[in-house]
């Protein structure tokens, strides 16, 4: 009797030790793809940058300078993205965040979009924004609203989401992002503006429009405001 309560004990302990050492998914891949090789000479990176020896790290590692500094509006959707993210400060490697300034002038649009590896939380410091969310399949339920200076709205990770200048005077926003390397996929561009092309058999099937409706979307020049 004894031993078996022991027994139970000891097999309960290794239980909790094991699962305690069990990850509940995959951490981030923190970058589009990353195809494996066997060869280490041909490696590149894998989930983020190399890192500098601690040794060699300064607080200028840490720092970025610049975010007063507005973007340039004029473009054909009247916003521009200001990414703090890994590649511009270093220090943010293996830390899961970032942030950027966005940049509307007067009706801009910040065009529907998704950060595949990043939720975003998003300040108004400037002007007003008519900002929303799209859920995925099947609900595909819009969720949007109307925001003013100091008021925050968050869009879950990978939801199609965009953000609108609906007055005649400019607007600016901040938003933290929960990845050092949020990646960022502008639909339009995406779908209409690859390179190659999506063959058009694609496209007209899938927006159940003629192949001209394809074609005149395919000729657009798909401006990245970031
Ligand atoms: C802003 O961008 C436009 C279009 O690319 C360019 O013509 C203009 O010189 C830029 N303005 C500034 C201040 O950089």
């Amino acid at each position: 009797m004894i031993m078996t309560r022991i027994h139970f004990l000891v097999a309960t302990a290794t239980l909790a030790f094991v699962f305690s050492l069990a990850y509940a998914s995959d951490p981030s891949p923190l970058q589009d793809f990353c195809v494996a090789i066997d060869e280490p000479k041909a490696a590149v990176f894998v989930n983020g940058k190399f890192c500098k020896d601690p040794k060699l790290a300064s607080a200028n590692d840490f720092f970025f300078s610049g975010l007063n500094i507005p973007g340039n509006t004029s473009n054909p959707v009247g916003s521009f993205v200001t990414p703090v993210n890994v590649a511009q400060l270093a220090g943010l490697n293996t830390l899961g965040i970032s942030l950027a300034r966005i940049d509307f002038a007067p009706y801009g649009l910040n065009p529907p979009h998704t950060h595949p590896r990043a939720t975003e939380i998003l300040v108004v410091l400037e002007g007003t924004l008519y900002v929303g969310f799209v859920t995925s399949n099947p609900d595909n339920k819009l969720f949007t609203k109307v925001l003013y200076p100091g008021d925050v709205f968050v869009f879950p990770e990978g939801l199609i989401h965009f953000q609108f200048n609906g007055k005649k005077s400019n607007a600016v926003a901040f938003a933290g992002l929960s990845s050092q390397n949020p990646g960022v996929i502008t639909i339009a561009n995406a779908v209409f503006g690859s390179k190659p092309p999506i063959s058009a058999d694609v496209l007209t099937k899938a927006f159940q429009v003629d192949k001209k409706v394809i074609d005149h979307l395919q000729a657009q020049f798909w401006w990245d405001n970031n």
